[in-house]
């Protein structure tokens, strides 16, 4: 079995991450761990026992991290994912904050990383605020990952927050900072153009969530709020290429549960610019080995659409 660990800030594109994890039966959820930033902390741990439920997964362990980033305070994004970070169609069936486990993230990500060393692969798509404290209390912390799979960061300095910030790195830039920095386990980054790059058509979209599952209705009703957003003419500008359905989380975790699915990257020293008035949050590519950074990371350009659906799809059955 494919070992897994989870971090998220349980938005929507979360949701459809961690249940794409839960669709493949050769893989295994050690645990998921919150961090705030979608929405706050509280909304990211319900959201995602809420994720696990409607999967009938709830034994998985579910675990509260940061509320706010390594320096200054907590961005959210409720003008994309609602203000409960999932479309704010509440249910009132979902559990409550009392089935999150007692142990704070990060020492469960150390504990569970250290009881399979070498094993687990790592799928991040929220700010990096848990893993940084994690390599900080434990620094060999990333040398027992499997890999490390991020979903964050620009490859060619467009923003979706700011104009050169993507919302996860943004959110954290000196939690993402460390990581980039300090982790040295193989890196797989999903970037904001990447994600945009390999949309998905808005006809596509409407049959996949027309399935008439319960997990399919489930990912509509979440989706309604942002599909105000995304299928405007506003987010269709700032993104590259076009309109359509951007599952950005999915690319992160497509790449964790099945590598064939990165069918090109670009391997380099990676960083993230911590100070620039006008470009804070923005990841740097060191194309030219300035930086001589002994670990470098693998930025992925190209997904084979045809595995990337098949996981999409079966997500929702
Ligand atoms: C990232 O930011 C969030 O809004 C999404 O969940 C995704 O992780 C895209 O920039």
């Amino acid at each position: 079995k494919k070992l897994l660990l989870i971090d998220v800030d349980c938005g929507t594109d979360d949701a459809q991450a961690i249940m794409m994890a839960i669709a493949v039966p050769n893989v295994e959820i050690l645990g998921i761990t919150c961090v705030g930033g979608n929405t706050p902390l509280d909304n990211v741990c319900k959201n995602v026992l809420r994720v696990i439920q409607v999967c009938n997964r709830s034994d998985i362990p579910v675990f509260r991290g940061a509320s706010k980033p390594v320096l200054g305070e907590a961005i959210h994004a409720s003008y994309f994912h609602g203000v409960d970070g999932l479309g704010d169609v509440p249910d009132s069936k979902a559990p409550g904050l009392d089935h999150m486990q007692k142990e704070h993230a990060v020492d469960a990500l150390i504990r569970i990383v250290s009881e399979h060393p070498g094993q687990v692969s790592m799928v991040a798509t929220g700010p990096l605020t848990n893993l940084a404290l994690a390599v900080r209390m434990d620094p060999n912390f990333p040398k027992k990952l499997k890999s490390l799979h991020i979903m964050g960061g620009n490859m060619e300095s467009r923003g979706n927050t700011t104009a050169c910030g993507e919302f996860n790195f943004l959110a954290d830039p000196e939690g993402a900072f460390i990581v980039l920095n300090e982790f040295a386990c193989p890196t797989y980054i999903a970037t904001w153009e990447h994600s945009c790059r390999h949309k998905l058509s808005w006809e596509w979209y409407d049959q996949w969530v027309n399935k008439g599952t319960k997990k399919s209705d489930f990912i509509k009703r979440i989706y309604a709020h942002s599909l105000q957003y995304s299928r405007s003419e506003k987010e269709g500008k700032a993104l590259v290429a076009g309109p359509g359905f951007v599952p950005c989380d999915s690319y992160a975790m497509a790449a964790a549960i099945d590598e064939s699915t990165v069918t090109d990257f670009i391997e380099c020293g990676v960083t993230v610019e911590i100070c620039g008035k006008f470009t804070r949050g923005m990841m740097v590519l060191d194309l030219i080995d300035d930086l001589k950074k002994k670990h470098k990371a693998r930025v992925m350009t190209g997904c084979d659409m045809g595995k990337f659906i098949a996981l999409l799809e079966a997500s929702i059955q």
